[in-house]
């Protein structure tokens, strides 16, 4: 018999699409080094006839029906590149390997450039959804040779999550295009839970919440505008009682966040690429600050912080709701915007419309607000922000007070509200048509001789500031 889908790499992401494959009525088989990983996945789905698993990569592509389309979901780095070599004296032309993990986007052109030649389509996919995702329906954000997709455009249409009946897998654009968007989706990601983080502090410490009202109030956030996977599972995280001690588990984890790169990765190239993602590249720099525990136990002990202000619960209550849903529009708005800019730097031709709506069920950054995103870029495809979008001004509009009022409270209360802020700041800055830039301009004339530009006349100056 031959198998429709083929997976090098039965870890937990690797296992659960399998089945998932074999449950949306198609034939898999896994490979993996690893003897107790194939045993596991036969033993999981060897009785529906329709999976199997070998550790033979010969045997492997043996049993695959031709074009191949194998799945690798292994490690990103140099492991993509030794499973590559491995199969590919034994494809043959036509054939389909799809990079389904965080790699890196330069590696991805790297790898369908060398691919190509030898007559082998690469794609690099972002899966999204973590390892329920996999099993039950994750986002796929595929990117590669567009006719190639077709091939395997049922499968990944049948196994990825729906949104209203809609799959969410599109063919995105072509080489890295998926693994890109996939990038910017984890910076958002990162953004996103950043903000959240915030409003729990402030909700904490500005009056005192507890984990029961914590809940509460994030359970009924997520029957509103603000609903969405990472609210959702805030709200259920409050509740977990601690296995090992007494309470609820959140107070007990170790506030220092660990990261894998991909968030770091979009803000390196957003400043490649001259994007501001300011929303974004404070989610990094507080899990690195966040890393440095030790420290700030010490520096907590040198200064004073002022005693917090407690503010009524209704009060807190809007502000922060309003806050957190405004600085989440600018997060996507930035996530969306690099997006757009690159798409025209690399050449990948996205549809940002057909992004969003693959967002809207499956992914970590699922969004109720995602279904607005959507007709926004779908009502004018070339937006350059969404900001620009009449239908998100008033959504803007509307809870911005909020933002800034929430950032006041927390500088004058010594609570860090470093992506609530930056969010604020990036409103403040592009909606503003004056900057105060035309000094910076005056300086770096007046030091370096590097010229500018007048308001009320073209060409370009230079001065002799300097007076004798
Ligand atoms: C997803 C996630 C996932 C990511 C983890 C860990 O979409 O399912 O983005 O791909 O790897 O969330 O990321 P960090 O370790 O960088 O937080």
């Amino acid at each position: 018999m031959k198998y429709d889908f083929g997976m090098v790499g039965l870890g937990v992401m690797g296992r659960n699409f399998i089945l998932n494959v074999a449950d949306n009525g198609f034939t898999a088989i896994g490979n993996d080094l690893d003897d107790e990983k194939v045993n596991a996945l036969i033993e999981e789905g060897g009785d529906t006839k329709k999976v199997n698993a070998t550790t033979d990569s010969k045997t492997f592509l043996d049993s695959l029906s031709t074009p191949r389309k194998i799945m690798l979901l292994v490690p990103a780095g140099k492991i993509v590149d030794i499973v590559i070599e491995g199969l590919l004296p034994d494809l043959d032309e036509g054939d389909l390997i799809i990079d389904g993990g965080n790699s890196f986007y330069t590696d991805t052109d790297r790898r369908e450039a060398y691919l190509s030649k030898k007559g082998i389509n690469f794609f690099g996919a972002g899966v999204s959804g973590g390892a329920k995702g996999a099993r039950k329906g994750p986002s796929i954000m595929p990117g590669g040779n567009r006719e190639a997709y077709q091939h395997v455009k049922p499968i990944f249409e049948a196994v990825a999550a729906k949104y209203q009946g809609e799959p969410c897998v599109a063919y995105l654009g072509p080489k890295s295009a998926g693994n890109y968007v996939k990038m910017v989706h984890n910076g958002i990601e990162y953004g996103l839970m950043q903000l959240t983080s915030e409003i729990y502090d402030v909700l904490k410490k500005g009056a005192s919440y507890s984990n029961d009202e914590l809940h509460s109030t994030f359970h009924q956030w997520n029957e509103g505008r603000l609903q969405s996977f990472l609210v959702e599972i805030t709200s259920e995280i409050f509740e977990q009682e601690d296995d090992l001690g007494d309470g609820r588990l959140v107070d007990q984890i170790l506030d220092k966040a660990k990261q894998k790169g991909t968030g770091k990765w979009i803000s390196q190239n957003a400043m490649d690429l001259g994007i501001p993602v300011p929303s974004i590249d404070i989610a990094v720099s507080m899990r690195e600050i966040s890393a440095l525990k030790e420290e700030r136990i010490y520096a907590d002990d040198l200064y004073d912080r002022p005693e917090v202000e407690q503010l009524d619960k209704k009060k807190i209550e809007k502000l922060t709701e309003e806050a957190l849903y405004f600085s989440f529009i600018i997060t996507y708005a930035q996530g969306l915007h690099q997006l757009a800019d690159a798409s025209k730097e690399y050449g990948y031709e996205l549809d940002i419309a057909e992004i969003a709506k693959i967002w809207r069920a499956g992914c970590i950054i699922r969004a109720g607000l995602l279904a607005d995103i959507t007709n926004a870029f779908k009502a004018d495809p070339a937006l350059p922000n969404l900001l620009l979008s009449p239908t998100f001004v008033e959504k803007v509009q509307g809870t911005v007070d909020s933002a800034r009022e929430l950032v006041a409270f927390g500088a004058g209360n010594g609570i860090p509200l470093p992506g609530l802020s930056n969010s604020l700041t990036y409103f403040d800055a592009y909606t503003s048509s004056r900057l105060p830039l035309n000094l910076i301009q005056a300086q770096r004339d007046y030091f370096g001789s590097h010229t500018y530009e007048r308001l009320d006349r073209q060409g370009i100056f230079h001065t002799e500031w300097e007076k004798e």
